[in-house]
């Protein structure tokens, strides 16, 4: 079978292939389908926005699609950056994290609860196969710390491994991270599922 993976995301893609890999599928990516245009991201949830670049990629590639979307929430900013996070505040990491440390401490706050959210979307034939969606909890770290990962992880502490995200190794966070979560849920989908990776 042969599974398209709906993002351009590097981080997300290395990630993503690693947990699916050993599976009996050929990814390929939207990097093979270049003349294709985004979808716009209308949804207000992660998971009508995975649903809509799912069934989106399905219909224009006639390949069975998986799409993600996932972003940060903190608690003490009601829920933000949310399904926003890609875009909020722009693309540079180091000025988020400022705005970010600057937003809780307009609130008295220095770190603050807060989880990275995968919705996991399969979509195939005009509809959605499988979807999942997955936490990882953990606090706003108060420096920036890591090397690793990508996007939010260096402010993002995980209490259990007294680290940020972006300080554990890429199967570390695979075990642990939202996406990890979310896309070995897909992987068992599809191996619990033999015939409809054999039909495709
Ligand atoms: P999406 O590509 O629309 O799902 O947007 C996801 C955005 O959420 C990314 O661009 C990152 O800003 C953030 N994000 C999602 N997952 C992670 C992660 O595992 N680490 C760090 N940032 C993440």
């Amino acid at each position: 079978m042969t599974l398209l993976v709906a993002t351009t995301n590097q981080g997300k893609l290395r990630e993503i292939a690693g947990i699916l890999e050993g599976l009996p599928v050929d990814l390929v990516t939207l990097r093979q389908y270049p003349d294709i245009a985004e979808p716009e991201e209308t949804g207000q949830t992660f998971g009508e926005n995975a649903r809509l670049k799912a069934l989106y990629y399905a219909r224009h590639t006639g390949l069975p699609s998986v799409a993600d979307d996932s972003g940060l929430e903190i608690a003490a900013l009601d829920g933000a950056p949310g399904v926003h996070s890609a875009r909020w505040h722009g693309s540079d990491y180091a000025h988020k994290f400022r705005m970010i440390h600057e937003l809780l401490a307009a609130r008295s706050v220095t770190g603050s609860p807060a989880r990275f959210v995968c919705h996991v979307a399969l979509a195939s034939d005009g509809r959605i196969e499988y979807e999942t969606e997955q936490e990882v909890c953990g606090e706003i770290a108060a420096v920036p710390r890591g090397t690793h990962g990508f996007g939010y992880d260096p402010i993002f502490y995980y209490a259990p491994l007294g680290r940020t995200l972006a300080e554990i190794e890429p199967h570390e966070k695979a075990a642990i991270s939202h996406r990890g979560k979310a896309f070995g849920a897909l992987r068992a989908h599809l191996s619990a599922h033999p015939v409809w990776l054999r039909s495709s």
